[in-house]
């Protein structure tokens, strides 16, 4: 038996794997998110302790013999976020996530020195850690000063989990201190915010074996001495092992909180000029690319708070029949942008309000504006080499088959549906736990999924939604001074 522990942003989701890799259960608790000013989103890492331990104790009155059997574990969660604990391992701050940008000025400082984008193959994003602790220095100087480790969040729960100062390199890749492409801490980067590489987590492959559970917390679930857990993965990466997206060529797009298209390269192909992120795959010496937008069920998860219906009404109002594109443009800009436009200040906007304007074109619209932002990053892969084919769909939006046909028609893709596609980070997390604990061969275990159902582009729509694309491209730079 294995575990994949999925920290994601809204919730925390355990799975238990068996050998022959089938979930025989799940569980999951929620979080949430606090926004104390605008741009700034944080959780408190103890949440997510409370969270996990509650979790796992559910799954051990459902599963009690199973988890006693458990070998290994794998931890996924969300990247960049900057989790600062102090010589006595206690946690100095809330944690800054991925999707603040209050840190955009301490950003584009970095972005500045060449050696940042030379280095780590990435434009330094606000969402990444480096300007994030760079920000506290200048803001909270009594924190900075007893900074003594800086954890990814899912490393925060290994160090509870085992007593070990560990990431691994898919995580690792998302700080801006790394060197990619050597998947090692790089000395330059860290002195250029004042940090050392003694500050930061040892670094391990997502395959690799990173400590073993403590005794405390086996005994609490019951579970065996030596309980393996791996190096793990940042979520993207972690998906991408749950549905075998780890071959050059194979791609996914998920539709979670975030938006993201992710394509597994076999070597290191950096090009920060597009906006892409260029990343260790969890794989040893694999890497791969993506594109991310920071709205996607997010946007919809908004739009349903407004109109005061849940995402799941809204999205049934519109039929499984695609539509001509809303006549209302949506732009999902809600927290900002980072693949194509590095724009932590802009926002979104709904344009082309009319009186017979209704609640289901709205609805439609911001399914339309993710999609356009998703083609946005389909385009920003191209350019980096990265050619898709065909895409996976995951996450908690392909639950909508009018967001699925949308997205294949707009990407012009054709777009699988797995059959079990909401488990993707935790079932990686677990998969990657069983090959720490065998020793086997990582492309042995990280096999592609069934598919249930694969959603065609509709041909007879293809040239209204180009039509429609261009219209979202013209309004980025059109809204673009009124942010
Ligand atoms: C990736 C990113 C998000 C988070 C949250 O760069 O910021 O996808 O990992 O899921």
């Amino acid at each position: 038996m294995y575990l994949g522990i999925d920290m994601g942003t809204s919730s925390v989701k355990v799975v238990l794997m068996n050998d022959a890799q089938h979930i025989l259960g799940s569980s999951s608790q929620p979080l949430t998110v606090s926004r104390p000013h605008t741009g700034w989103s944080e959780q408190n890492p103890a949440d997510w302790i409370t969270a996990t331990t509650q979790a796992l104790d559910e799954l051990k009155q459902q599963y009690p013999t199973e988890l006693a059997a458990v070998k290994g574990i794998g931890l996924s969660g969300h990247m960049h976020g900057a989790t600062l604990l102090d010589q006595q391992h206690q946690v100095l701050r809330p944690c800054m996530l991925w999707n603040d940008t209050r840190s955009y000025k301490e950003a584009a400082e970095l972005d500045a020195n060449p050696q940042f984008r030379a280095l780590s193959g990435n434009i330094v994003f606000p969402g990444f850690t480096a300007p994030k602790v760079v920000w506290v220095q200048r803001h909270e100087p009594e924190i900075f000063a007893k900074v003594a480790k800086v954890l990814l969040p899912k490393d925060y729960l290994r160090w509870w989990l085992t007593g070990e100062y560990a990431s691994d390199c898919s995580d690792a890749a998302g700080t801006a201190w790394m060197d990619v492409g050597k998947r090692q801490w790089s000395t330059e980067l860290l002195n250029a915010c004042d940090l050392t590489e003694e500050q930061m987590p040892r670094l391990v492959e997502g395959t690799d074996v990173s400590g073993y559970v403590r005794p405390e917390l086996a005994e609490r679930w019951g579970m065996g001495k030596q309980v393996v857990v791996a190096g793990g993965a940042g979520d993207n990466a972690a998906s991408a092992c749950g549905m075998g997206v780890v071959t050059k060529g194979s791609a996914f797009v998920s539709l979670g909180t975030s938006g993201v298209l992710f394509a597994a390269t076999e070597r290191y192909l950096p090009n920060p000029a597009s906006a892409v992120h260029t990343f260790c795959h969890a794989v040893p010496n694999t890497w791969h690319q993506m594109g991310v937008i920071l709205s996607a069920t997010d946007a919809l998860n908004w739009w349903s708070h407004i109109a005061e219906q849940s995402a799941a009404e809204l999205t049934q109002k519109l039929g499984t029949e695609l539509h001509k594109p809303a006549r209302v443009l949506f732009l999902p800009y809600l927290a900002g942008e980072r693949t194509p436009h590095n724009d932590a200040a802009i926002r979104g906007a709904f344009l082309g309000l009319a009186h017979a304007t209704e609640r289901e074109m709205m609805t439609q619209a911001v399914l339309e504006g993710v999609a356009f932002a998703l083609k946005d990053n389909l385009r920003a892969l191209e350019q980096a080499g990265s050619k898709l084919e065909r895409v996976i769909a995951v996450g908690g939006g392909s639950r909508s088959v009018y967001w699925l046909k949308l997205l294949a028609t707009v990407l012009n893709l054709p777009i699988d549906l797995p059959e079990d596609n909401e488990v993707g980070a935790a079932l990686g997390a677990a998969r990657l736990g069983m090959i720490a604990a065998l020793q086997v061969d990582p492309l042995q275990v990280l096999t592609a999924p069934v598919i249930e159902q694969t959603f065609e582009p509709e041909i007879a729509l293809l040239s209204d939604y180009a039509h429609a694309y261009e219209r979202y491209r013209l309004a980025y730079p059109a809204i673009k001074s009124l942010s």
